[in-house]
C-alpha cells in the first residue's frame, strides 16, 4: 500500500462483518466474514425504497502506536435514530461498538501510519427481505465494512472553493434531513459535478423554506468566524447532526471562544472572517472561497484562518492523542495478535 497517495476512494479490505435480523425480532450478534459480495433479493427494500443508513467513522493509528476511535458511541445513538426514522429494527449500542471493534481489528494492517490518513469505517443498516408494498421490508441486514482514506477534498488542507446552490435544496423540514438515510445523498449527486464542472470543490445548501440560511456543505456541516465569534447552522432536524460538529462547538466552548448556534444568514457568512466545514471525512477543512451568485467572498488563499487552524490542531491532536483527551472522546480498538503487524 502507497500510505503518501491515499485518497478518499474504495479500497477492498480483509474482513467484514455481518448481522441479521428479522422485522419484529431481536438481533443477535453477528460475526466476521471475508470481504466479499453479497446476494440480495431484487425485491429487497432497500433497493426498491431506500430503506437503509449508513454511518462513517474513522479508526486511525494514534501517535503512541494503537488504533484508536473517536466518540464512536454517538455514531451508535444517531444510527439507532436513523434506523426508528427509517422503521427498521435500531442495532443495540453494544452490538454496534463490538462489531466495529472487530472489523477494525480484524482488519489493523489497512490502518494507515499516523498522519497518513484512517480507517474509514462504514456501517450499514438495509431492509434486505422482499416487500412489494410501502412498508418496512420483513428482514435486515446489518453490515460492518472498512477501507483505507486520504483527505476527503483533492489537495488535503488547501482552502476550498464552494457554491452557495439556489436550485437545489438538501432537505426539508419533516423530511429525513437529519438522519444518514441514503437516499439523502443521490440528489446531491448532480448538484456536486455540476458545481465540480465549475471549478468549486462542493456545493453549499441553504434552507428549504426561506432560502436565505446556512445548512450544510455537502456532507459536513458549516462554521463561519466573525470577529473572533463562532457561528453554526442550529440543529433544525434538516441538518445532519454531526459528531465534528458537536466536538468543535465543546473545544470552541472550553477554549473560551463564544460559539452560537443559530440560522446563519448567506449575507453574514459573506462579510465573516473564516469559514470552514467539518465532518468525519472532511475533519475540519478551510473554505477558501464562497459565491453566491456573481457575489463572491475569499476568506483565505493558501493560509488558514487562525481559528480554523487552531480548532484543526486542537481536534486532531486529541484524535490522534497527541494531546490529552480531556473530554473522554477517543476509545481504543483492541487489536487481535494474528492481524497486527
Ligand atoms: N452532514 C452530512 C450530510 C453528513 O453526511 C456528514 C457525515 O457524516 C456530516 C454532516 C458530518 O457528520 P460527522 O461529523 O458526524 O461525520
Ligand atoms: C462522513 O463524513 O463520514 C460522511 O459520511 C461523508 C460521506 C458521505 C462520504
Amino acid at each position: 500500500m502507497d500510505w503518501d497517495s491515499l485518497t478518499f476512494s474504495f479500497t477492498p479490505t480483509d474482513m467484514m462483518y455481518v448481522a441479521t435480523c428479522k422485522l419484529g425480532e431481536d438481533w443477535q450478534p453477528g460475526e466476521l466474514q471475508p470481504f466479499a459480495e453479497i446476494s440480495i433479493s431484487p425485491a429487497a427494500g432497500v433497493l426498491n425504497y431506500g430503506q437503509g443508513i449508513f454511518e462513517g467513522m474513522k479508526a486511525q493509528r494514534s501517535v503512541n502506536g494503537g488504533i484508536v476511535l473517536f466518540r464512536p458511541e454517538r455514531n451508535a445513538e444517531r444510527f439507532a435514530k436513523g434506523a426508528e426514522r427509517l422503521g427498521m429494527p435500531p442495532v443495540p449500542a453494544s452490538m454496534f461498538l463490538d462489531a466495529i471493534e472487530a472489523a477494525v481489528g480484524s482488519n489493523a494492517r489497512w490502518v494507515p501510519p499516523t498522519g497518513k490518513g484512517a480507517l474509514y469505517v462504514r456501517p450499514v443498516l438495509w431492509g434486505t427481505g422482499e416487500i412489494l408494498g410501502v412498508a418496512p421490508a420483513p428482514e435486515y441486514t446489518f453490515i460492518v465494512y472498512v477501507c483505507p482514506v486520504g483527505p476527503y477534498f483533492k489537495g488535503g488542507m488547501h482552502p476550498i472553493s464552494l457554491k452557495v446552490s439556489d436550485e437545489f435544496h438538501r432537505a426539508t423540514p419533516g423530511g429525513s434531513g437529519g438522519v444518514k438515510a441514503i437516499g439523502n445523498y443521490a440528489p446531491g449527486m448532480m448538484p456536486s459535478k455540476g458545481a465540480k464542472t465549475e471549478g468549486f470543490a462542493e456545493i453549499i445548501y441553504l434552507d428549504s423554506t426561506e432560502h436565505r440560511y446556512i445548512e450544510e456543505v455537502g456532507a459536513a456541516n458549516f462554521f463561519c468566524v466573525k470577529d473572533g465569534v463562532i457561528h453554526t447552522p442550529m440543529l433544525t432536524g434538516t441538518i445532519l447532526p454531526g459528531i465534528t460538529r458537536a466536538s468543535i462547538i465543546d473545544l470552541a466552548r472550553e477554549r473560551g471562544y463564544e460559539v452560537i448556534e443559530r440560522k446563519v444568514p448567506i449575507k453574514e457568512v459573506l462579510e465573516a472572517d473564516e469559514a470552514f466545514c467539518a465532518g468525519t471525512a472532511a475533519v475540519i477543512s478551510p473554505i477558501g472561497t464562497i459565491c453566491h451568485g456573481d457575489v463572491c467572498t475569499i476568506y483565505c488563499n493558501n493560509e488558514l484562518g487562525p481559528v480554523t487552524k487552531e480548532l484543526y490542531d486542537a481536534l486532531t491532536d486529541i484524535q490522534l492523542q497527541a494531546a490529552p483527551d480531556e473530554f473522554g472522546w477517543v476509545r481504543a480498538v483492541p487489536v487481535p495478535e494474528i492481524s497486527a503487524e
